[in-house]
């Protein structure tokens, strides 16, 4: 179970800081659940010095899928790496919706962050037109597909999956336990097939879209719900605390 905050473009380096020591301060250790931050990446480092030396782990929301070079603004794999980081958010329907990244880069920065040890929180999730139209199973294997294509993991704590419905992020509209776990029992379906019996059922899969203390709970319970991202409940610390503990409880 991994219970993962995604800051967004939020907190700026003084209030990153706040955020993280209050993480620290509010997770057991050791804790039966694994949980991470997702911090801007201009706090990565900052966040790194906070969280170092305690369970809570460091992760960021995008990454470039080369290694070095002239890509100005961007931020590659090793780079990430090398400032602490356990995970990276891939295919965040954000960056998928604004920043124009498509299935094929998906699978190439999942790609370059396995080859760089870092774990990947691949992000996949359909509309709200795309569910109206019955279509959300289809949007979301060929999402997961195309973004793993050629990829190869030893165990399955080497991947994420995040199902974040679109309609769900943001909106205070959650998909009902039904409606996640039906999505992520097929998700799992697919993970097996791809990585086998073994890795395929031990990937976290974590669901995103409005998950809050008060759904938290009943969420977490279902058998294929493997955790939380969490977008704005994650920057309240005692909201994302209550998450943690629903998901103690869950496990
Ligand atoms: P909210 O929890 O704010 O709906 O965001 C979910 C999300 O997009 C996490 O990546």
């Amino acid at each position: 179970m991994l219970i993962a905050g995604n800051w967004k473009m939020n907190t700026d380096l003084p209030t990153a800081r706040q955020l993280a020591s209050a993480v620290v301060s509010s997770v057991g250790d050791p804790n039966p659940v694994r949980v991470a931050i997702f911090p801007p990446m201009v706090s990565i480092d900052a966040v790194f010095s906070v969280i170092h030396g305690s369970p809570v782990l460091l992760g960021a929301q995008n990454v470039h899928d080369g290694e070095y070079g002239a890509y100005t603004g961007e931020v590659s794999a090793p780079m990430l790496r090398s400032a602490g980081c356990h995970y990276v958010i891939v295919g965040h329907s954000e960056r998928r919706q604004h920043f124009g990244e498509t299935d094929e880069t998906v699978n190439f920065k999942i790609a370059s962050s396995r080859a760089n040890r870092l774990v990947p929180v691949v992000c996949v999730g359909e509309t709200l037109s795309e569910r109206d139209a019955g279509r959300e199973k289809q949007i979301v294997e060929r999402q997961i597909r195309a973004g793993m294509k050629g990829v190869a993991i030893g165990s399955g704590l080497e991947m994420v999956v995040a199902y974040e419905p679109i309609w769900a992020i943001g909106t205070g509209r959650t998909a009902t336990p039904e409606q996640a776990q039906e999505m992520h029992a097929l998700i799992r379906k697919i993970l097996i097939d791809l990585f086998g019996k073994t890795s395929g059922s031990d990937i976290d899969i974590l669901y995103g879209g409005s998950m809050k203390p008060g759904n938290a709970a009943e969420l977490l319970s279902q058998p294929d719900v493997g955790g939380g991202l969490i977008g704005g409940a994650s920057l309240k610390a005692e909201d994302f605390a209550a998450i943690v503990a629903a998901a103690v409880k869950a496990v």
